[in-house]
């Protein structure tokens, strides 16, 4: 296995590519459950039919806990829309049609996300009240058994060489209700500076599933909670003012 092309670099996580393959690699204390899962996840969505690449291995490399996928060759919908500028719009609705396509699938061997959620929420830093208040909010909230992606960002599609449509990054993968992962999807666009993309993908994921907008923005404090427990300081700050605000 040759590491010497890196694709992309976290605090966590670095990935490269090997000709046709892609090796994400985790750093030393990672926690090995969480890889596991990210590949079970990975495995699961394979067999619902959904376009992701195929899990090849998951082995360590030099201590380090690696999942090997397919290579896809192409560029994530992020590229396209820096390179592209003028066909943002058109790049945003084939981003929400994508993720309405996810929410039609069904997944029922994963966990349900209230699950994650009740967890999170517990253990957020919030004062007792307000998260006794959101953990009763979540209970009455509706359960759904959708396939919920859980970090649909623009980059995680990459779309082939060959134009097919490819979604990456199941490690957060849920079954549950849609309207918590769309509420999901706007706060990433809102992290990443882009208010005006994250307006627009709600205003077309409504419109296109005749969901209610309100009914979206009443998850945003309850998602906003539980993301907040794993996350910087700055993006804790501003996910926790989600959770005040919007009451
Ligand atoms: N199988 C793959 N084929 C092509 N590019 C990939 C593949 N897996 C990951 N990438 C690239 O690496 C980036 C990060 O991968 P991802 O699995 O989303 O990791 P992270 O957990 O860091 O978000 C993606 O946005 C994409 O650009
Ligand atoms: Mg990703």
């Amino acid at each position: 296995m040759k590491l010497d092309r890196v694709i992309s670099v976290s605090n966590d996580k670095i990935i490269y590519r090997d000709s046709n393959k892609c090796i994400k690699t985790f750093i030393s204390g990672y926690s090995k459950a969480d890889v596991l899962n990210e590949a079970l996840n990975m495995s699961r969505i394979e067999e619902t039919g959904l376009k992701t690449p195929k899990l090849l291995e998951v082995t360590t490399i030099d201590g380090k806990w690696a999942i090997i996928t397919e290579y896809i060759r192409g560029k994530t919908l992020t590229r396209l829309m820096e390179e592209e500028p003028d066909k943002k719009d058109e790049y945003l609705e084939l981003f929400t049609d994508i993720h309405i396509s996810v929410h039609k699938t069904s997944c029922p061997e994963l966990a349900p996300i209230k699950d994650g959620m009740n967890r999170k929420i517990i253990c957020c830093e919030l004062d007792a009240n307000t998260r006794y208040e959101l953990f009763a909010r979540l209970e009455e909230m509706p359960r759904h058994n959708k396939l919920c992606h859980g970090d649909f960002n623009p980059d995680n599609i990459v779309i082939s060489d060959t134009g097919e449509t490819y979604i990456l990054d199941w490690s957060r993968a849920t079954r549950g209700n849609a309207s918590a992962d769309a509420a999901r999807t706007y706060l990433l666009f809102w992290m990443r500076g882009d208010i005006s993309g994250a307006q627009k993908y709600l205003d077309m994921f409504c419109a296109k599933t005749e969901t209610d907008k309100e009914y979206v923005m009443s998850w945003m404090p309850l998602v906003a909670a539980a993301q907040s427990v794993k996350c910087n300081d700055k993006e804790k700050e501003f996910l926790l003012s989600w959770t005040k605000n919007n009451k």
